[in-house]
Formats: C-alpha cells, structure tokens, sequence
C-alpha cells in the first residue's frame, strides 16, 4: 500500500478553491438584482456579528476578472462558485434578467481561457426574499420555482459548463434557517424545518430534471451535502441510539431520498411528535430520486452525542452559530459535546479521521457514485506580518491532514475526483460575518486588496505536482 503522505493523486484529480455568491459577490443592488433572505437577514438587527452584511462583500461582481487571474497563478484546476438566483432571476418568477446571466457567462469564459474548470452550484442559500415571503422552503411552490430557475441556468450556461450542483447543504437551509434560525430566513419552528427539507428534496429532484432537459448530456449533475460524521459518547446502547436519531435528521433525511429513494422509517417515527409528513405527496420520492452522475461532500469536523441524562438548558451551538432553539426537531433528549483535540477559529476540532469516514461510507452508501470532496477548509486569525506577508501553518497543517486523509480513501478503494478548498479568499462567513477568515488568500477589507497566503502558495505546489508538500 503506498503512504498516502508521498504518493501522488490521480493526474485527472481536480485541485480547487470553493466560494458563493452573497459571500463574495457584494453589488447587491445592481444590475436588476433583488434582495434575497441573506440581505433581509443580515440587515435585521442582530442577526450577524457587527452587523455585517454582503453588501459590498470582497467585490467580486467587479473584480473577478483579477479573482481568476488569481486563481491561475495558483494553479488551481477548478473553481466553485454559486450563482444568485435574485441575480438572474429576480424576486425568484418570471424571465431571466440577460445582465445578471451575462456576469456568469463572462466569469465562466475567464474561467476557461485560463483552463480552470467551471463548477456551478445553482442554491447557496440566497433565496429572493419574494419566496420566502410566500412562505419559502416549507411550500411546495418553491420546489418549483427552483426548477424553473435551473433550467434558466441550465439554458445560459450548459454549454460551458460540465460540473453542476443543485443544492449547496440543504441541512443548513432547512435546520439552522427554519429550526435554530441562526441562517436566512431566521424561523425557529421545528415542523417548518422538516417540511423544508423535503421541499429541498423535491427541488433537488426537480432541478435535476430540468437541468437535464436543457444540458447536453455529458454535462454532470450533483449535490454537495455537509453530510456529518455522528460519533457517539459511549457503547451504552441509549448513546448508539442517539446517533442513529441524529444521523437520520443529520444525513437520512436527505441521502435517503435522494440516493435510494425513500425516507428512513426511523425518521417518521422519531419526527411523528412534531410532523406528520403529508407533506410527501404521491410521487414525490420518485422526482426526488434522480440518478446522479457525482455526490459533492463538504466536510469540517465531526460530531459527538449521547442520551442527555436530564434537560439541558441554555444556548446551544451546533455549528454555524448559537440560538436558543434546537436546530434538530424532537431530539430534546440528545446532547451535543466537544469532540476533544485541537480547534480551529470556530471552535470546530481538526479530525481528518472523519474525513476519511466519510468517504468510505459513500463509498459503501453509493457504488459507483464518483465523489468530490466539495468543501474543506479551516478558520484562522490570520494577519499580515510587517512585510505585509500573511503566514498561516495551523491552516496548512489542517488542509495537509485532510488531503492527506482524502489520498487514503483512495488508496481504501473511493472514487474521489477532486477536492474544493474552502475558501478561495477570506469573504462573508454568514452569522459571524467578516470576523472568520476561511481563505487561502488574505482579504483586507478596508481596501479589498488579495495577499495569498502561505497556505495558498502550499496548495499551489499541491495542485502543480499532484503530490502534498511537506508542512
Ligand atoms: C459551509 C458553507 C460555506 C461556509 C463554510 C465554512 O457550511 O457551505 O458557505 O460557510 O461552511
């Protein structure tokens, strides 16, 4: 077996650098773009850390044409990027806005010329706020709308770009922005959460349909699902339990439907307290269930969980920040700990062994299904030194740890074509606004000025060679 610290990655092996729209884009009123949740969000009071917002962002909507320059001279081979659906087309009804279609057709083409490889994501969470304000995604309509849009982009941008995701993690969409209501639109209501996300199943599936009516057909089509790694406290079988509820609510809910056509039994049963799921019409499980040409996995750090032995109160953080409303529907009775071992700036514990899980269970979930791994990365504060040089070994040691986790998997048999670093450069990280930085390139905001840092020279010999440098 060869030592995954040494070997080489697969030559067709894809070396990127993930974003999305609100976080990098800004011109939020420009060009007939409308506002969607994340604008309403992030300008009610509170909802963001220093009241940030994606208004000007890292001004990507003008500078991208010196982004993808970037991206070149990082010799990165695929760029992921989100399209804004309030950006195309606005208020979520109606014609496609040329201008706002027009500014993904010419990103795409820098793109190209410079042969990186285009990957579309068509929903990273900026829903137009018209939608939500017909009741967003606990409706059904909104499955459909989210068709329509596809094919809009499906028509614009087919014939240039190969690699396509419908949904960036609809767990986020529907748990933290209908559950916990720490994202856009901010509902904490746990029946609306569950009928979200098999809305977002439904657009899934939908989308998937549409993109293929329009698209030639070499094009691929996936989902990128932050899929988690639901570890438990103890043995007791009260703890083994509690992950089952969570794994369920975590990952079944969507890879059930979506890969094997069917929601887990245990799902309803645990959820009955709180919905009764009519909601899955005849049908529905069929749209749903669309063969898929790839599985887009975004990973960070794992999960811990036991039987909560008593109620537990106060505030609980599950990840993308804290609210006093659970972001998993009827389990009151599971609680969440630290995994132990080091911490990135969000508090999230460095563990490529759940990684490496990950991928081997999709390998197993899903034969055959090629994966990308479609977001990694850590938070760190980083900061210039006097030479204005940004160093960062605590954000190379994390990406060489779980690439290094990535080249085992292969080595163990998985089929993964890529690997999309989160993030190209530092941007807006949702509720903690600009205070987390994820980039490989440093942004200063005060003069939007890109400084690589040295992570990003490391991934660019990583990308040249197809072999991980030493740390
Ligand atoms: C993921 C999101 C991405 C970014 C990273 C840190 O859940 O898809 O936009 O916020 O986390």
């Amino acid at each position: 077996m060869s030592d995954p610290l040494t070997a080489s990655f697969p030559p067709a092996f894809l070396w990127g650098a993930a974003t999305s729209a609100y976080q990098i884009e800004g011109a939020v009123r420009e060009d007939g773009r409308t506002p969607s949740i994340w604008d309403t969000f992030s300008h009610t009071p509170g909802k963001t850390a220093g009241g940030d917002t994606g208004d000007i962002a890292v001004d990507h909507y003008h500078r991208y044409r010196d982004d993808v320059a970037l991206m070149a001279d990082l010799s990165l081979s695929a760029y992921r990027f989100s399209v804004s659906w309030p950006r195309v087309q606005p208020t979520g009804r109606g014609p496609a806005v040329q201008v706002g279609l027009d500014f993904y057709r010419r990103l795409v083409d820098e793109l190209l010329a410079k042969g990186i490889k285009p990957a579309v994501t068509l929903y990273h969470w900026d829903l137009p706020q018209e939608l939500e304000d017909s009741g967003g995604w606990p409706e059904r309509d909104t499955a459909y709308r989210f068709a329509e849009y596809a094919q809009i982009v499906g028509e614009a941008l087919g014939d240039r770009v190969e690699q396509w995701t419908t949904l960036n993690e609809p767990w986020c969409s529907a748990f933290l922005g209908y559950g916990s209501g720490v994202h856009a639109p901010g509902r904490t209501d746990p029946a609306a959460t569950l009928r979200a996300a098999h809305h977002l199943n439904l657009a899934h599936g939908l989308g998937t349909s549409a993109l293929r009516a329009v698209m030639p057909a070499r094009n691929q089509v996936a989902i990128s699902l932050n899929s988690a790694v639901v570890r438990p406290l103890s043995q007791d079988p009260a703890d083994l339990a509690a992950v089952r509820r969570i794994d369920d609510l975590a990952n079944g809910v969507f890879h059930g439907p979506i890969l094997h056509g069917s929601y887990p039994p245990s799902l309803f049963e645990a959820t009955a307290s709180v919905t009764d799921w009519s909601y899955v019409q005849d049908g529905d499980l069929a749209a749903v269930h669309q063969p898929l040409d790839a599985l887009g996995l975004n990973y960070y750090t794992p999960a811990l969980v036991s039987a909560t032995a008593e109620t537990t109160a106060g505030p609980r953080a599950d990840g993308h920040g804290s609210s006093d409303h659970s972001p998993w529907p009827a389990a009151d009775d599971v609680t969440f700990h630290q995994t132990p071992g080091e911490r990135t700036e969000m508090g999230w514990t460095i563990d490529p062994t759940g990684l490496h899980e990950l991928i081997m269970r999709y390998t197993r979930e899903a034969p055959g299904l090629p994966l990308y791994i479609t977001e990694n990365g850590a938070a760190y504060d980083d900061k210039p030194d006097p030479d204005g040089n940004v160093h960062d070994p605590e954000r190379i040691a994390y990406l060489h740890g779980h690439l290094s986790a990535v080249r085992r998997a292969i080595t163990d048999g998985a089929d993964v074509r890529g690997y999309y670093l989160w993030s190209l450069m530092d941007n807006f990280e949702w509720a903690y606004g600009y205070g987390k930085r994820f980039g490989a390139v440093y942004v200063d905001y005060a003069t939007l000025t890109r400084t690589p840092k040295s992570s990003a020279r490391w991934y660019a010999e990583a990308a040249r060679t197809g072999t991980l440098p030493p740390v």
